[in-house]
């Protein structure tokens, strides 16, 4: 493609350097570059193999997938298995022993090793409390705790006796709780007393009890006890979890659940305000947890592996709890903030449980960028075999800088685009089969069907930008939005024609690997260019001076759109001036003067989400002076007034 108009989205740069596993990686992976072919000849065949192969079933499914009403797909649909069997019962003949969990508190010497006999136990006994309170098959239970071992107990109870779990976030809001609540219509509560965040208590507990003023289908709440703050108690509804798990039997035989039965509910947010309730099944999301597990992280048997995400988003459900746990791989689990008590406390972790996967997101790597290199390299990180990211696009510099500082040139690294909805990793490196590109996810996991689209749903030639869509079903995929069909099909399969919408950008580059850029809400419109916030931000990261970089298109008189950047800069770098100016040249350099930033705003933050993406819509409207709304779903609602005023005072433009 030459005519970059043409394009739904411009592709503006490229990224030439590529790093091809290394002979001794590939020696020991789990598999290598033949996996294409063979799911390529046969990608249905291919995923009731991963099925058959890596899930234990009570009843093995003979239909594969079932097609007759898209977009309302199902896989192995008449195979009965429990997930919570997967993920401890099958192991513990052969390791029962073996660690599940490294627990680390986040007050320092709080720790805990739980094995997976100790999980199944524990486990079965809460199932048994839950059964014990007059939870059913199908019925539903809200969990909303911190990073405390019971937050996988609680999951993998519910998964055992046909309960469909759904996870808040424990850091948000009584009234977020309260809407979550309200529209699944939970039957139990599952909460603490509080949750250690960055050395204080988060009162989980009278949060909930501020929730539950509204929302009577809450008959009981089970409360964990760990920061011993002060709370109220309403007797009848309430219950220490340590009472209900001292009375209860540890024998409990997991019920059979049909491969469709619903395992959970998550909610993501959505444009408008009510957030999705995004449904995922039994069957075919655990056949895509347990490969893509094993496969993306080259799981082997005596692995330390680490996902330092919250288990209230789908990267932890699926990549600390189901993945893991059914792959009998032993984790790390973190209860705090990376830089509690100092800036180290990641790597001290990697140190002291010799973790050898270890998984993360760009937001936290541009935060150890800004923060400096001495806090990793006052530690040893020699176990690290793998690294990986998710949850945004990773610039190439940030990918730099965690190849070389965090993973001393010698770890592959797997950027891992999904969703909550896709349910588990779909388009990756696999680490032994896939040369990496810094800053690209390179290619579709086996299996897997994706495309590059333009405003007509029509394919973008290699080298174009446009939408991404996926143009097969997938086991893992959400099936529905909970109780809201006709928004599942509005949301994700009206754009195209039988295909998935994403809400991507994303462009390919001529060998084929896919570069996403960003939410397709966020791309800019300058005189005509459809430009993506990536790449800009992507070239801002890559000055040697800047850490993190948000950009955003504000109204212009003359372009339509012009483009305004809110920089953080390095440790010990004063933003002035002159630095303005060479930012805006350095852009203009690096990828094309139309991307040129219009002003730019230093600022020591941005606005995240509490999952750490980028608020852009907030920097959008402070760019415009518009009124901000709420802003209480920010995990940083303080910067907000800082970079307001700046944006203020800081007119410099052309
Ligand atoms: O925009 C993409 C971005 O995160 C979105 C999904 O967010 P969520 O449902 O919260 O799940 C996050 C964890 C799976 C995607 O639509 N995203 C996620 N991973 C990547 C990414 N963007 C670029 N590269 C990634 N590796």
């Amino acid at each position: 493609m030459t005519d970059k108009q043409q394009q739904a989205i411009s592709a503006l740069s490229w990224e030439e350097r590529s790093f091809p596993p290394s002979p001794e990686f590939v020696a020991q992976a789990n598999t290598g570059p033949s996996i294409y072919e063979e799911a390529e000849a046969d990608w249905k065949g291919f995923w009731m193999k991963q099925a058959l192969e890596r899930v234990s079933w009570f009843k093995k499914p003979t239909q594969i997938l079932d097609e007759s009403n898209p977009p309302f797909f199902k896989w192995f649909a008449d195979g009965e298995l429990n997930i919570s069997y997967n993920c401890l019962d099958r192991h513990l003949e052969t390791g029962g022993d073996k660690v599940a969990f490294y627990w680390e508190g986040e007050p320092v010497g709080d720790e805990r090793v739980i094995t997976f006999r100790q999980l199944h136990e524990e486990v079965s006994r809460f199932a048994n409390a839950l059964l014990g309170l007059g939870v059913e098959k199908g019925d539903r239970v809200a969990i909303y705790l911190g990073m405390v071992p019971e937050l996988p107990v609680a999951m993998l109870a519910c998964a055992r006796i046909g309960a469909i779990h759904s996870v808040v976030f424990g850091g948000f809001s009584a009234d977020a709780l309260a809407q979550r609540i309200q529209d699944q219509e939970a039957k139990v509560l599952i909460t603490g007393d509080g949750a250690y965040r960055r050395g204080t208590v988060f009162p989980l507990k009278t949060n909930s009890d501020t929730a539950l003023e509204a929302c009577p289908s809450i008959e009981n709440v089970v409360v964990v006890k760990r920061c011993n703050n002060e709370i109220a108690w309403t007797e009848g509804r309430d219950h220490w979890y340590h009472d209900l798990i001292a009375a209860a039997s540890s024998e409990n035989e997991p019920v059979a659940m049909n491969a469709e039965d619903m395992l959970y509910i998550l909610y993501t947010s959505g444009t408008t305000a009510r957030p999705k309730g995004v449904v995922h099944t039994t069957g075919g999301y655990l056949a895509g947890a347990v490969a893509t597990h094993d496969l993306v992280f080259d799981i082997k048997p005596d692995d330390v592996y680490w996902c330092a995400a919250d288990i209230g988003w789908v990267t932890g459900h699926t990549y600390i709890v189901y993945g893991p746990l059914a792959n009998h791989t032993t984790g790390v689990m973190y209860e705090g903030t990376p830089d509690f008590p100092d800036k180290d406390r990641f790597w001290q972790i990697i140190e002291k449980y010799k973790v050898t996967k270890f998984y993360t997101a760009p937001t936290a790597i541009r935060s150890f960028m800004k923060w400096g290199d001495h806090y990793p390299k006052g530690r040893d990180l020699s176990s690290l075999k793998l690294l990986g990211s998710v949850g945004e696009p990773i610039n190439p510099e940030a990918w730099m800088w965690y190849h070389a500082v965090i993973g001393n040139e010698r770890c592959p690294i797997v950027d891992t685009w999904w969703q909550t909805e896709t349910g588990c990793i779909l388009i990756t490196p696999l680490p032994g089969a896939v040369a990496t590109k810094p800053g690209s996810a390179t290619r579709p996991f086996p299996g897997v069907g994706a495309d590059v689209v333009d405003d007509q749903g029509q394919p973008v030639p290699l080298g174009g930008g446009g939408y991404l869509v996926l143009t097969r079903p997938w086991p893992a995929m959400l099936r529905t939005l909970y109780k809201d069909p006709e928004r599942f099909v509005s949301a994700y399969w009206s754009q195209v024609p039988g295909q998935y919408f994403v809400g991507d950008g994303c462009k390919r580059d001529t060998d084929g690997y896919y570069w996403l850029l960003g939410r397709v809400d966020d791309v800019m419109n300058v005189a005509g260019h459809r430009i993506s916030t990536t790449e800009v931000e992507s070239a801002l990261v890559a000055h040697p001076k800047v850490a993190e970089a948000a950009v955003v298109g504000r109204t212009d008189e003359m372009t339509g759109q012009a483009i305004a950047a809110f920089v953080t800069l390095r440790a010990g770098v004063v933003g002035d001036e002159a630095l303005i100016k060479e930012l805006r040249g350095w852009v203009g350099e690096k990828i094309s003067p139309i991307a040129r930033p219009k002003s730019i705003v230093f600022t020591d933050d941005l606005p995240k989400t509490r999952s750490g993406k980028i608020m852009r819509r907030l920097l959008r409207d402070i760019s415009e002076q518009r009124h901000l709304g709420d802003v209480t779903t920010l995990a940083n609602a303080d910067v907000v007034r800082e970079i307001t005023s700046l944006a203020q005072t800081s007119t410099k433009e052309d």
